[in-house]
């Protein structure tokens, strides 16, 4: 009888060790494959003022890079899940244990437009498939801008998949892989940045709203635990919401009901998308139009539940 038992757990140890081996190796081949951006166009940057002052806003507000890369773009531990895992934005500066100095031009548009890092592996929950929408003129814009950032001395630890995010992962269940969800966007020269139905749709797919309230903005669960759901953003003004609260929302946080929003909605860089009225009226009107969303945006933006937070 006693002999029996210890084979049992000898089996059921070896069994587990045998699904450990293999939830490592899966994931491991999954984290480390290599892809290949489509040609890569070829763009010429400009450091005319005008230009890095778009640069600057669309890192720190309008694509929120900050919100990962921290204030000073210097890197910064985001979300630490424990078991699920950590997720840390880089130092993007050309200080000490930044990468700025060592990207090519090359390598900055394979990571922000297709999600692939410089070593040819996808970057983990980094919203390239949010960035593949910019304009060229806008792609250009940023990477001018982050290649003259002031140098920061900071080492922040590398993204990783702890077991529980590993195991996930080899089911499908946490699409944290960048380069996979990116689509091959064609790339349009530039936008007109005027209030338009289209701009706002530009702003509100590469500023990530698609992207967490989906890509017709209805809303939908968020992956990150303990996160509400991201809310139907089209039934607003059913709601009784107004483009009073609405601004106050966006630049406080702060709820019609006088609630403070959940810090996953990122509104404190989102917000300051308000300092420039123009910018905030087109997208506030985009989302206050009734739904009948452009065919021609929808097709090129591939619903997928949030992969920001997750
Ligand atoms: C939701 C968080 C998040 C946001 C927002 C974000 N990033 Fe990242 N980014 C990451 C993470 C995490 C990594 C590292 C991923 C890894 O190591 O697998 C990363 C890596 C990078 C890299 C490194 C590429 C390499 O070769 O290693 C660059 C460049 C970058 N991000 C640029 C940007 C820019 C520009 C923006 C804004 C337009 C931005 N990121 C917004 C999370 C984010
Ligand atoms: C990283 C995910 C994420 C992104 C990006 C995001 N949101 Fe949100 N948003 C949320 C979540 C989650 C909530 C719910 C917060 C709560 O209930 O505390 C929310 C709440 C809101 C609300 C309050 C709605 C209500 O009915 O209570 C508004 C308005 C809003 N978001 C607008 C936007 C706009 C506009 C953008 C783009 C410029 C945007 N959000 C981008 C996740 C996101």
């Amino acid at each position: 009888m006693k002999r029996k038992l210890k084979i049992g757990t000898l089996l059921v140890v070896c069994l587990l060790l045998g699904m450990l081996v293999a939830i490592y190796s899966i994931s491991s081949y999954q984290l480390n494959k290599q892809y290949t951006a489509p040609l890569l166009p070829a763009l010429s940057f400009s450091n005319d003022a005008a230009i890095l002052s778009r640069g600057k806003h669309l890192a720190t507000s309008i694509g929120n890079c900050t919100n990962c890369h921290g204030n000073d773009l210097g890197g910064k531990i985001y979300l630490d899940a424990g078991l699920l895992g950590m997720v840390a934005g880089p130092n993007l500066t050309r200080g000490k244990a930044g990468i700025g100095g060592k990207l090519t031009d090359a390598d900055w548009i394979r990571a922000i437009r297709y999600g692939i890092s410089h070593k040819g592996s996808s970057l983990l929950v980094m919203p390239a498939e949010m960035y593949a929408h910019l304009t060229a003129e806008d792609l250009t814009a940023l990477i001018a801008y982050l290649k003259q950032l002031p140098p920061v001395d900071r080492q922040v630890p590398p993204s990783q998949l702890g077991l529980l995010g590993r195991t996930l992962l080899v089911l499908d269940k946490l699409p944290v892989l960048a380069a996979e969800k990116v689509k091959d966007i064609p790339l349009k020269k530039t936008i007109v940045r005027a209030p338009s139905r289209e701009y706002g749709f530009y702003l509100a797919t590469v500023s990530g709203c698609r992207s967490c309230h989906r890509a017709n903005l209805t809303g939908g669960p968020m992956q990150a635990h303990g996160a509400p759901l991201a809310p139907n953003l089209t039934s607003m003004s059913r709601k009784g919401w107004n483009k009073q609260a609405f601004l106050r929302a966006m630049r406080t946080g702060i709820l019609p009901s006088g609630k403070s929003m959940h810090p996953i909605m990122p509104w404190q860089q989102l917000g300051q998308m308000s300092r420039n009225r123009m910018l905030f009226d087109t997208l506030t009107q985009a989302i206050f139009m009734d739904h009948s969303i452009s065919k021609q945006i929808m097709n090129s933006y591939r619903e997928s539940i949030c992969q920001i937070n997750s």
